[in-house]
């Protein structure tokens, strides 16, 4: 970025107008350079939370921010009105204002156990009840006393659910496979797609599989078309009376659940004040529960509450996820990054960008602010993410020598939980070196002084120097976990639930609905009467018209529509 770049316009406030004069006095600064003109600074800007494991720890100094800059953002904060909002939101006051609803996930992992009024209702009777009923059939189904319609113990789960029924399960259950057990193994089924409960159910046996519907409305059709396949698959195998045995649900719709043909004493309730993308916690956990045993998800209920407890009461600029927040406004609202890498140096967290894509993209991709005014500033960057080191021979030449500025996230885990010694530096020092290197970068006359070194000529160092050049100057935050615990897990993830709220606020939007999603289905069920019916396609564009002739005349050819899994 140059003094000279056009950066992106900012709102008037006095806040915000002492905020841009900083950036045009910080736009030539290499970040490098903060480092060498301060010996403390990493002392000055890293921030750690303690964890029965080691710190927990935040380090945005490889960003192009000073003490002064965080100062001026927490400003920001202030003057968006984000004290009272986390207050609010503690509160169970209707902060999701489109649908009227309280969003209080951390009424679910509230292990104080204080209070949490909805209505002149307190919440946690109802939140401790559930847990109750979640470790009472979690204890039978681990124990074997629980068993499939021959008497045989439960050896496979699937759940079936989509978006926020799915991704934080799916993701947790990867991320503490430590915790599992080799003979109980969690299945994840979203895509409507036959192909994916197709693999599925291909490897499983009827007898000992246990499917978990989960579906907060239990109407998404991805999930009903699903669910409906799971259960003809069982009664093709074990006849309809097996279904009791073989299905729970999760889902704040007892009647749907019903008439699905579970039995209500096997489903497991929550509300409409837990949002899909932040609904883990809740009975959705319920595969979470059942694959690392309630202990270790009542561990990563504990973990978030740490987080929880930490952002209601730390100051701003000691505050993990708002200072998270903070910076991830300033490189993008502020400075104009585009896009964000989220890179977790841990196999396990695999599935991390895809949940943070939900939790990020669903919640703060608008254009439109609580008011119904459109948005002063830029919102939410596009975010998307690999787990290292595979995403170093993937996209990261664009984020070293690309055109854009590229802000990462890496996090990194100290300690493994495996044995192979060898791996675990490896992968750490490569995790440090990607975001040294970002920083630091590479001049041509550094590039060309290494080719000459290695017996290049003249001309040809010169050719190829540029090329080898690396702009550097490029910002990451990196969070330090010291194991990969339920704990720390339950910390990451409200960490950044936390720091997706903080940025709602500061942009004026609610995090809490997600109308967006809305349009594609309507037109899809319309759509869908059209391809399988017979008459003409009506009201589309020329395009989506001729893609359904189309489609329609490419399947008429198409003998074998359905999929046989027996
Ligand atoms: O994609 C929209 C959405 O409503 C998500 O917010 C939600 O997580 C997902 O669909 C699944 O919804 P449900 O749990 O009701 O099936």
């Amino acid at each position: 970025m140059s003094p000279t770049r056009c950066f992106p316009k900012l709102p008037e406030t006095s806040a915000w107008t002492t905020l841009a004069q900083h950036r045009d006095a910080m736009a030539d600064v290499r970040i490098a350079d903060l480092f060498t003109g301060d010996n403390n600074r990493f002392d000055r800007l890293a921030m750690s939370l303690d964890t029965s494991d080691g710190p927990f720890l935040l380090d945005p100094s490889k960003n192009r921010i000073s003490v002064e800059t965080l100062g001026l953002l927490c400003q920001i904060a202030e003057e968006s009105g984000l004290r009272g909002a986390i207050d609010a939101m503690f509160a169970g006051q209707a902060i999701n204002s489109t649908e009227n609803r309280a969003a209080l996930h951390v009424a679910l992992r509230n292990r104080s156990n204080h209070p949490i009024v909805i209505d002149g209702k307190d919440v946690m009777p109802d939140v401790n009840r559930v847990l109750a009923q979640l470790s009472e059939f979690v204890g039978t189904v681990r124990s074997g006393q629980w068993t499939g319609a021959d008497g045989r113990a439960i050896t496979d789960l699937v759940n079936i659910g989509i978006g926020g029924s799915d991704l934080g399960p799916a993701m947790v259950c990867q991320a503490l496979r430590p915790y599992g057990r080799d003979d109980l193994h969690p299945h994840f089924v979203s895509n409507v797609d036959a192909t994916h409960i197709s693999e599925v159910l291909r490897s499983l046996d009827p007898a000992t599989t246990l499917f978990v519907i989960t579906s907060k409305t239990f109407t998404t059709q991805e999930t009903m078309r699903n669910a409906h396949t799971a259960r003809a698959w069982l009664v093709r195998h074990l006849g309809e009376a097996a279904i009791a045995k073989h299905f729970v649900a999760v889902s704040t719709n007892s009647t749907a659940v019903k008439a699905f043909g579970i039995d209500p004493a096997h489903m497991f309730e929550f509300w409409d004040w837990v949002g899909g993308r932040y609904s883990l916690w809740s009975a959705v956990g319920l595969s979470i529960a059942l694959a690392v045993g309630m202990d270790a998800f009542t561990e990563l209920l504990y973990g978030a509450h740490e987080m929880d407890a930490h952002f209601r009461a730390a100051p701003f600029l000691d505050n993990l996820p708002v200072v998270l927040a903070l910076v991830g406004i300033w490189n993008h609202t502020v400075l104009g990054a585009k896009t964000r890498a989220v890179l977790p140096y841990d196999q396990s967290l695999a599935r991390f960008p895809a949940f943070l894509q939900q939790l990020e993209m669903e919640s703060n991709g608008k254009h439109v602010c609580t008011d119904g005014t459109i948005c002063a500033t830029s919102t939410q960057p596009v975010l998307f993410g690999e787990p290292g080191t595979n995403g170093q021979h993937s996209f990261y030449q664009m984020i070293h020598q690309g055109t854009q500025d590229v802000p990462c996230d890496f996090i990194v885990v100290a300690r493994s939980h495996h044995e192979c010694e060898d791996h675990q530096p490896i992968l750490l020092a490569n995790a440090l070196a990607q975001a040294e290197a970002l920083m630091r970068g590479q001049t041509t006359e550094e590039a060309q002084k290494a080719l000459l070194e290695r017996g290049l000529s003249v001309t040809r160092a010169k050719a190829l120097a540029p090329h080898k050049t690396f702009p550097g100057n490029r910002p990451s935050t990196t969070l330090l976990l010291p194991k990969l615990t339920p704990e720390t897990l339950g910390m990451l993830i409200a960490l950044y639930e936390h720091k997706v709220f903080v940025q709602s606020v500061i942009w004026g939007i609610n995090a809490f609905d997600q109308w967006g999603v809305e349009l594609g289905k309507t037109l899809a069920s319309s759509i869908l009467t059209e391809l399988v019916g017979d008459d003409a396609p009506d009201g589309h564009d020329g395009s989506t018209t001729a893609l359904i002739d189309l489609v329609r005349a490419l399947r008429s050819t198409d003998v074998d529509t359905e999929t046989d899994h027996s």
